[in-house]
């Protein structure tokens, strides 16, 4: 795994961009897997200049999200599909027919989530995928004790991922309880990953997924089983790795 130490979340945003161009490069077809979440912005943000100036385009990238909170329709202003388009779809000029966000609606929601990873498998998965982390060390949303193998699913959300969630919300009464996520073993089908994380509360998360044992505890820690992993952290993330990294 290739781990890059950066000093700010600016930075994070401008390796990250690189890292994932050098992913999709030569893909017509570019397939993108997304994240939400604070810590994906200055990525967006630099994906977004880049097109403003003509340095990139992506009228044929296609994108798959991570996850959605059931209940929420996509006009809520806290739903992830709302989310995306007010800070990534809203400023490129991607086709929104081709991104998906989980239907936070869907009436059968396991039928939904299988419909979803056909449409992946059809165009034939993901090229890169972008992950944020939570500080209990969860991907997308599995939380620990997800499954190294699971699937696009229904999960309950912890009672630490919904506190710190609620900072998005009025309260923390507001935040659902449930979403709808890629599995773990769904993110590691795609050919590359770049995971962000900034912040000393994303240290200890940091430290478990690239220095601890693979376990379902620490659900970031299954990228271990991945080739082509590059984690892009903040110093202050990176604050309790203590083998080699790259800056
Ligand atoms: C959201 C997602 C989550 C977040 C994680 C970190 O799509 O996949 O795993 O990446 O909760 O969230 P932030 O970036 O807000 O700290």
């Amino acid at each position: 795994m290739r781990v890059i130490v950066v000093k700010d979340k600016a930075a994070m945003g401008k390796r990250a961009w690189e890292v994932m161009q050098e992913a999709i490069m030569g893909h017509a077809n570019p397939v993108l897997g997304l994240a939400t979440g604070s810590t994906p912005i200055p990525l967006y943000d630099e994906m977004a200049r880049a097109n403003k100036a003509g340095k990139a385009d992506f009228s044929t990238t296609i994108t798959f999200n991570l996850d959605e909170y059931v209940g929420l329709a996509p006009e809520h202003d806290q739903s992830y599909r709302c989310f995306m388009n007010k800070n990534l779809f809203d400023k490129i000029n991607i086709n929104k027919a081709n991104t998906h966000v989980p239907d936070g609606k869907a009436k059968d929601v396991p039928a939904f989530c299988a419909e979803y990873e056909r449409m992946m498998d059809d165009i034939g998965g993901v090229h890169c995928q972008v992950l944020g982390i939570g500080s209990n060390g969860h991907i997308g949303f599995n939380e620990p004790g997800s499954s190294l193998a699971s699937r696009t699913r229904m999960v309950q959300l912890t009672d630490r991922t919904i506190q710190d969630n609620s900072r998005f919300f009025a309260g923390k009464k507001d935040v659902p309880t449930k979403a709808i996520t890629m599995g773990i073993g769904t993110v590691l089908e795609a050919d590359s990953i770049i995971l962000l994380a900034n912040g000393a509360n994303k240290a200890d998360a940091v430290k478990k997924s690239l220095e601890g044992p693979i376990t379902c505890m620490a659900p970031a820690s299954a990228l271990q089983l991945h080739g082509d992993v590059t984690f892009i952290v903040t110093e202050d993330a990176a604050a309790g790795l203590t083998r080699m990294v790259e800056r």
